[in-house]
C-alpha cells in the first residue's frame, strides 16, 4: 500500500436532480441525474494510514470531526479497508472551501476527494468508473464529482442482485457541444441547512404524492437534456434544468411534513432571473437542498447575470463558476 495519498475534487451542480434512494445502504438512487462539475470550491483531502492507532482520526477544516460526520467517514473507510484487505486505521485531513451544509454539495467534493485519496492510500488500483461507484457510497452526488464537465450518474439495474445494481450505478462523462457555460452561484444564506438532504429525501419518497410523477418526468428531462447538450443549445439546457429543479422542490413542499429549502431571498433571486430572460438574457436557475441559487448562463453574459443577482440579494455573496476538472491525486 502507498500508505499516504492526497486528492482534490470539486463540487458539482445537478441540472437533472438526484432526489430519492431505492437502497440507502448501497446509496442507489431512484432516478438518473446529470451535473456540471465546477471549477470553484475544491476540497483537498489527505489520507495516511496509522497502523498503530486504534481508531480513525478525521480532521475537517482543522477541527476534529465527531458525531454523524465522523460516522460517515469511518463507515466509508471501513468499506475501503474491506476491499483492500487492510485493517489499518487512518488519519484524514480535509480542507473544504465550500460553505458546509448550505446546499452547495460539500459532500460531493468531500467524498469524491476521500474516495480517490483513500483508495490510493490503501493500495486499491481503481479506474474512474470504480472510483465513482466507491464515492457514491459516501454520498450519492459524489459519484459525479469524479468526472469533470458534464456527467450523468446512472441509477443502475433495478432487477437482479445487489451486486449487479452496485456495479451498474456509477457516473460517466456526457458528450456536449461547446456551450461555454457559466454558473453564477448566489449564496444567499451560508448557514447550515434545517433538514439534511438524506432525511429530506427519505421523507419525500415516503410521503410526497408528487414524488412518483416527478421521477417519471425526470426521465424525459434527461433524454431532452442529453439532446440539448449535444446540440449546444444553452436555452434548452437551462429550461430543462430549471423545470427539473422546481419540480424537485415541489415534491418536497408536498411531503408530510413539508420540506422547504427555498427562502424569501431565493424567490427574490428567481424573480431577477425571470427579469433577465425578459430582457433577452438566457439565464436559468437551479436550487438544491438549501436556499442558494445557481444560475446557468453563457459565459459572455455571466457578469451581467452576476450583477442582476447581486442587486436582488444584497448581503449575499455571488461568484461565477465554469466547468471544472474531475477528482485527481496530487503528487507528493
Ligand atoms: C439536492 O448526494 O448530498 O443536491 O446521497 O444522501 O449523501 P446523499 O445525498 P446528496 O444529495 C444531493 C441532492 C441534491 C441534488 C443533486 O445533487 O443531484
Amino acid at each position: 500500500t502507498a500508505g499516504c495519498a492526497t486528492a482534490v475534487a470539486h463540487p458539482n451542480i445537478a441540472l437533472i436532480k438526484y432526489w430519492g434512494k431505492r437502497d440507502e445502504h448501497l446509496v442507489l438512487p431512484r432516478v438518473d441525474s446529470l451535473s456540471m462539475t465546477l471549477d470553484v470550491f475544491p476540497t483537498t483531502t489527505r489520507v495516511h494510514l496509522a497502523p498503530e492507532a486504534g481508531h480513525d482520526t478525521v480532521v475537517l477544516d482543522g477541527r476534529q470531526a465527531e458525531g454523524e460526520a465522523l460516522r460517515r467517514v469511518v463507515a466509508f473507510l471501513d468499506l475501503v479497508r474491506e476491499r483492500a484487505g487492510v485493517a489499518d486505521r487512518a488519519v484524514v485531513h480535509s480542507e473544504n472551501t465550500v460553505p458546509t451544509g448550505a446546499g452547495l454539495a460539500s459532500s460531493a467534493s468531500g467524498f469524491a476527494a476521500l474516495a480517490v485519496a483513500a483508495a490510493a492510500a490503501y493500495g486499491l488500483d481503481l479506474d474512474a468508473t470504480a472510483l465513482s461507484r466507491l464515492a457514491r457510497r459516501g454520498s450519492g452526488s459524489a459519484s459525479r464529482s469524479i468526472f469533470g464537465g458534464f456527467a450523468v450518474w446512472h441509477a443502475g439495474l433495478d432487477a437482479g442482485s445487489a451486486a449487479a445494481a452496485d456495479l451498474s450505478s456509477h457516473a460517466e462523462p456526457v458528450p456536449a457541444a461547446d456551450l461555454d457555460p457559466a454558473l453564477v452561484v448566489a449564496v444567499v444564506d451560508a448557514g447550515p441547512k434545517a433538514v439534511s438532504s438524506r432525511v429530506a429525501m427519505r421523507r419525500t419518497v415516503d410521503t410526497s404524492p408528487l414524488y412518483e410523477p416527478w421521477a417519471v418526468s425526470s426521465k424525459d428531462d434527461l433524454v431532452e437534456m442529453r439532446a440539448a447538450l449535444l446540440a449546444g443549445d444553452i436555452e434548452a439546457v437551462g429550461e430543462i434544468a430549471e423545470r427539473n429543479a422546481l419540480g424537485m422542490h415541489a415534491t418536497m413542499l408536498a411531503a408530510r411534513p413539508a420540506v422547504r429549502y427555498l427562502s424569501p431571498a431565493t424567490l427574490t433571486v428567481l424573480d431577477s432571473v425571470l427579469r433577465l430572460r425578459r430582457d433577452g438574457v438566457p439565464a436559468y436557475a437551479t436550487m438544491d437542498a438549501g436556499p442558494n441559487v445557481k444560475v446557468l448562463c453563457r459565459r459572455a453574459d455571466a457578469d451581467r447575470v452576476a450583477e442582476a443577482v447581486r442587486d436582488a440579494a444584497p448581503g449575499g455573496s455571488v461568484l461565477v463558476a465554469a466547468p471544472g476538472p474531475g477528482a485527481r491525486l496530487l503528487r507528493g
